[in-house]
């Protein structure tokens, strides 16, 4: 079994883009600047706006951070959307999702600009994905796919099977995995709430992209033997014997799928970081867009 280690992956790329910046700013060009709003106090969500904002410092980028609170009005984000879309300073932002009921999140996701759009998740942005045109990947979706190409994981002919349809993860990257190109040319099974006799599908998977957010799901009798696993799962599990007093725990029950995996991502350390680090890379494509 090999990791796929995406916490030594995503640190490489962060030294790929930081090379980037410090030449930027020896030949004195503006370094890429990204900023993120995020709405209400979800414990979760904003750590994970503070470890964008941190990796920003850590590559050179300028960073903002946008903290409003639950209360907030669509019509208050939309006009501070509204603000960054104007702001010339700004290369790219984001909205941390999810956001509180009282606001519509595809009215959101549709007044960002997409050239602004970091995240991939404007309707322009991502049928442009889906037509396999030049644009910005959602984070997650990019972070595998460079995992997968940066291990030479073979994907063509194989069968994926995505267990999960967010627009965030399982949409984007059932796309992605059947597009022509590598990765891709697999040939795609998307699974959901809906699907019926799971295990008979996962179980013929070659590579099997986990996004459902159920600790522990995927068992070892669900795969067959030398499967791909990619676990995109975190979620905060309580755990008295930690700091904090959670755990982050992926889909997939680890200890014992990895006996059978060719290759497999850690939680944490797999998928998540990856996020980040293509979340840096879009913004230095928007940056590069500019000029
Ligand atoms: N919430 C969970 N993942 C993401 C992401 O990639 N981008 C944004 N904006 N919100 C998220």
């Amino acid at each position: 079994m090999q990791l796929l280690d995406g916490k030594k992956v995503s640190e490489d790329i962060k030294n790929e883009i930081a090379a980037e910046v410090a030449k930027m700013k020896a030949k004195g060009e503006k370094v890429p600047h990204l900023a993120a709003i995020i709405v209400g106090n979800d414990g979760a969500s904003l750590t994970y706006v503070g470890s964008k904002v941190k990796a920003c410092e850590r590559v050179g980028f300028e960073s903002t951070l946008i903290k409003m609170p639950s209360t907030t009005s669509e019509t208050e984000l939309l006009k501070k959307i509204k603000e960054l879309n104007e702001d010339s300073n700004i290369d790219g932002f984001i909205v941390q999702l999810p956001l509180p009921p009282q606001i519509d999140t595809q009215e959101v996701i549709m007044a960002i600009h997409p050239s602004k759009d970091v995240d991939g998740f404007h309707p322009e942005n991502f049928g442009k994905m889906a037509l396999d045109m030049s644009t910005f990947i959602p984070a997650t979706p990019f972070g595998i796919l460079e995992l997968l190409e940066r291990y030479n994981v073979q994907t063509q002919g194989k069968h994926t099977v995505v267990i999960g349809r967010s627009h965030i993860v399982g949409r984007p990257m059932s796309i992605l995995m059947g597009r022509k190109g590598f990765p891709g040319n697999s040939t795609v099974t998307v699974t959901h709430t809906h699907t019926k006799n799971i295990t008979q599908i996962t179980s013929q998977a070659d590579i099997i992209i986990s996004a459902l957010g159920v600790p522990n799901y995927l068992k070892a009798e669900m795969i067959k033997d030398d499967a791909v696993i990619i676990d995109v799962g975190i979620t905060r599990v309580a755990d008295d014997t930690t700091e904090k007093g959670y755990k982050i725990v992926g889909d997939v029950d680890f200890e014992n799928v990895s006996k059978k995996a060719s290759y497999i991502t850690p939680v944490p350390g797999g998928v998540g970081p990856m996020t980040i680090a293509m979340l840096l890379k879009n913004t230095l494509i928007a940056r590069a867009n500019k000029k």
